[in-house]
C-alpha cells in the first residue's frame, strides 16, 4: 500500500511487529502516514523493518521489549508519557505457538506459552487501560485466534490461551461501555508467517500477512467488536462452534485426518 490512505490514528503501538502479521500491519500503517511504536524482543528484526520503511510518510520507532516482563512495559510507558508519544491505538499482537502431541505434554511448556500469549497481553493491558480510562479515550485491539473458538488437536495450550483472550475481551467490552475506550478482538484464520511455517499439515484458506493486515486495518476502522477473517473459513468455524460435542469431535477428527 504505497498510496496515502487517511487513517484515524496518529500513533499506533504494535507488539510483535518484528515479523509476520505485526510487521505487515506496521508496514501498512507507516505507508498510510501513521507513526508506529514497534515492539518485539529481537531488535535486529525491528531494525530491518525500520530500514525497509525509510521512505514511508509514517515514522517507525523501535521499542524492543519482552511482553512477559511487566517492568519493561512500564518503563516504556513512562518514557512515552514523558515524551508525549503515547499511542492512541494499541494492537496487542505479540504471540507464539508451540504445537505438541499429548505424549509431550509438560506443564512448564504450556506455562511458557501462556506467559507470552495470555499473561504478556495482560501486562500490556494494565498501563493501557489505566491511561485510556483516565483520559476517557483510547483504542485497544487484542490478537486472539479462531483457534480460541473450540479445542483443536495439538493446540491445548495455544487454544486455551486464545480462548481466554476472547473471553477477557468480551468481559472488558462490557466493562468499558460508556468509558470512551474501545476494545476489539482479532480472530484470524491461517496466515502464512514464521509461526505457521512450523505446521506440518495443509492449512485451509491460508492468507498472506499483507491481506491479514488489510483486513485488520479495515476492522479497526469499522470498530465492530470482533475482527475475523477470512470470511468463508470463519463462517464454517462458527458453525462448528455451535455443534454438540459428539458432532464437533467427529467433524474435527475427520477434517484433521484428511490432512497430510
Ligand atoms: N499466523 C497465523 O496463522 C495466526 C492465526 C491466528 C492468530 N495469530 C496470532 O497472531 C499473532 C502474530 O502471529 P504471527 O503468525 O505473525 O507470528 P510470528 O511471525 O511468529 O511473529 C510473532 C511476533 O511476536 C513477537 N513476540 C513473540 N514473543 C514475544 C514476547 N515475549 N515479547 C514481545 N514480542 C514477542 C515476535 O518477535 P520476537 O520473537 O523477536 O520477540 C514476532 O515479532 C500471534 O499472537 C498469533 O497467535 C496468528
Amino acid at each position: 500500500m504505497r498510496h496515502q490512505q487517511q487513517l484515524p490514528w496518529k500513533r499506533v503501538w504494535v507488539t510483535g511487529a518484528g515479523r509476520g502479521i505485526g510487521a505487515a500491519l506496521a508496514t501498512k500503517l507507516c505507508w498510510a502516514g501513521v507513526d508506529v511504536l514497534a515492539s518485539a524482543r529481537s531488535a535486529n528484526e525491528l531494525e530491518a523493518l525500520q530500514a525497509s520503511l525509510a521512505g514511508a510518510p509514517g515514522k517507525l520507532q523501535i521499542e524492543p521489549l519482552d511482553i512477559s516482563q511487566p517492568e519493561q512495559i512500564r518503563s516504556c510507558f513512562q518514557r512515552w508519557q514523558y515524551a508525549g508519544t503515547l499511542p492512541d491505538l494499541a494492537v496487542l499482537n505479540a504471540g507464539t505457538h508451540d504445537p505438541f502431541p499429548v505424549e509431550a505434554f509438560k506443564s512448564q511448556r504450556c506455562q511458557a506459552l501462556l506467559n507470552v500469549n495470555l499473561y504478556g497481553t495482560l501486562n500490556c493491558l494494565e498501563p493501557l487501560l489505566a491511561r485510556y480510562l483516565e483520559q476517557q479515550r483510547g483504542h485497544i485491539a487484542v490478537m486472539a485466534s479462531v483457534a480460541g473458538y473450540r479445542g483443536l488437536p495439538t493446540a491445548a495450550a495455544y487454544g486455551a490461551g486464545k480462548a481466554a483472550l476472547i473471553n477477557l475481551c468480551e468481559s472488558l467490552y462490557l466493562d468499558l461501555a460508556g468509558s470512551g475506550v474501545t476494545i476489539q478482538v482479532i480472530n484470524p484464520g491461517f496466515v502464512r508467517t514464521p509461526l505457521t511455517d512450523k505446521n506440518d499439515f495443509a492449512m485451509p484458506a491460508l492468507m498472506e500477512p499483507e491481506d491479514a493486515a488489510r483486513a485488520i486495518i479495515e476492522g479497526l476502522q469499522r470498530k465492530r467488536f470482533e475482527i475475523s477473517f477470512p470470511g468463508k473459513f470463519v463462517i464454517w468455524l462458527k458453525l462448528l462452534r455451535v455443534l454438540p460435542y459428539s458432532w464437533y469431535f467427529k467433524a474435527v477428527k475427520k477434517i484433521t485426518r484428511s490432512n497430510p
